[in-house]
């Protein structure tokens, strides 16, 4: 099945995807929306902690991964269709909605243990998702894509039908979050809405929304990490629109290069890009229009405002890396996944890069 799925993937990207068939609430008034349905409910283990009431008949599936495996996904869509439910809600970070998602994305297959080649158009179209985000960061619940994992290595699902039909921001899940979790998401969400500007995917509209997501991360970045309601409530927005940003343009580099950085070192995804971005953005130069909407007058000072940043939030890059890591880091960089940089990277310079994010 997930051979299929790069071709699948070129032949829906052909459709337009970029029309946000989205209705957003700020609150649990969107829960009359499915009062009739019976519901997945998708959720971490933090679930319980939040007290929500979900106000109609709910199978709840918590068996996954932080980083969602093929084989849940597929328990996920035996549970889906054993119990006949007939919407998805996902409540969580990126994980959760993107196992949400990829449940849709494979809800079709009629025998979920059989591994076949079976048609993925079949993905249901009568099947709502409603995503409650619980991090600002990922902006899952504003893009068409899913990330998960066979045999330890990441397939991106991308279907226009994978955008949630209703997403719910609220403040208050964002509470609980630890300190580094926080500051991780927020970071992550930075970085999807400087690198969607500077794709060479952006448009107009894109570029609205990273604008827009890069001010206010900036503005409420303090209220945000002592916690504060309206802080915590902007953050929520933030990450919402840099969502909608890279659900446009997709990433570039530094989520390219990051993706490594997680696996061999255990780094948190928003920590492992945040130390990528500013040594590509060094490389690249220019930009002037970001560097000024983060408030400097060119690449130079913004990078050096980074760094800063990343010095103050104790975001720092592992330490003793080999010779040997960065050969492995070098070579897991899909060149498809750097075709949206605006400068193309060759080998060498990728490894240089890798060498100055992690001080070698
Ligand atoms: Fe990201």
């Amino acid at each position: 099945m997930l051979d299929n799925i790069q071709n699948i993937q070129n032949f829906k990207r052909e459709k337009s995807v970029y029309n946000l068939n989205q209705q957003t609430f700020y609150d649990f008034s969107a829960f009359d929306l499915i009062k009739d349905k019976k519901s997945l409910l998708v959720c971490d283990n933090a679930f319980d902690c939040f007290g929500i009431e979900i106000p109609c008949k709910t199978v709840k599936f918590n068996s996954f991964t932080p980083n969602p495996k093929y084989e849940d996904i597929l328990t996920g869509v035996k549970l889906l269709n054993e119990t006949n439910c007939d919407c998805i809600v996902a409540v969580g970070g990126g994980s959760s909605i993107d196992t949400a998602k990829a449940i849709k994305y494979f809800s079709g297959i009629d025998n979920a243990d059989n591994d076949s080649n079976s048609s993925i158009d079949n993905v249901n179209d009568d099947l709502p998702i409603m995503a409650i985000p619980t991090t600002s960061g990922t902006g899952s619940e504003a893009t068409h894509f899913a990330a998960i994992y066979k045999n330890g290595e990441k397939y991106s699902l991308a279907d226009e039908r994978l955008l949630p039909e209703y997403v719910v921001l609220q403040a208050d899940m964002l509470k609980t979050l630890p300190l580094y979790q926080k500051k991780c998401t927020m970071l992550d969400a930075l970085c999807q809405a400087i690198e969607s500007w500077w794709s060479r995917g952006a448009t107009k509209e894109s570029i609205q929304y990273s604008r827009e997501a890069v001010k206010l991360i900036l503005n409420n970045m303090e209220g945000y990490l002592n916690n504060e309601e309206f802080g915590n409530k902007k953050m929520l927005l933030a990450s919402n629109l840099a969502g909608k940003a890279i659900n446009i343009t997709t990433t570039t580099a530094p989520h390219a290069m990051s993706y490594k950085l997680t696996t061999l070192y255990g780094l948190s995804h928003g920590h492992a890009v945040a130390l990528c971005l500013p040594k590509v953005w060094k490389k690249m130069k220019n930009f002037s229009d970001i560097a000024s909407t983060l408030g400097y007058q060119n690449y130079k000072e913004a990078v050096a405002f980074l760094e800063e940043l990343l010095q103050k939030l104790e975001i720092f890059p592992p330490e003793n890396v080999t010779e040997e890591e960065l050969e492995i880091l070098t070579n897991s960089v899909n060149a498809e996944r750097l075709s949206n940089n605006p400068v193309l990277f060759d080998k060498e310079t990728i490894k240089n890069l890798y060498k100055e994010i992690l001080e070698v």
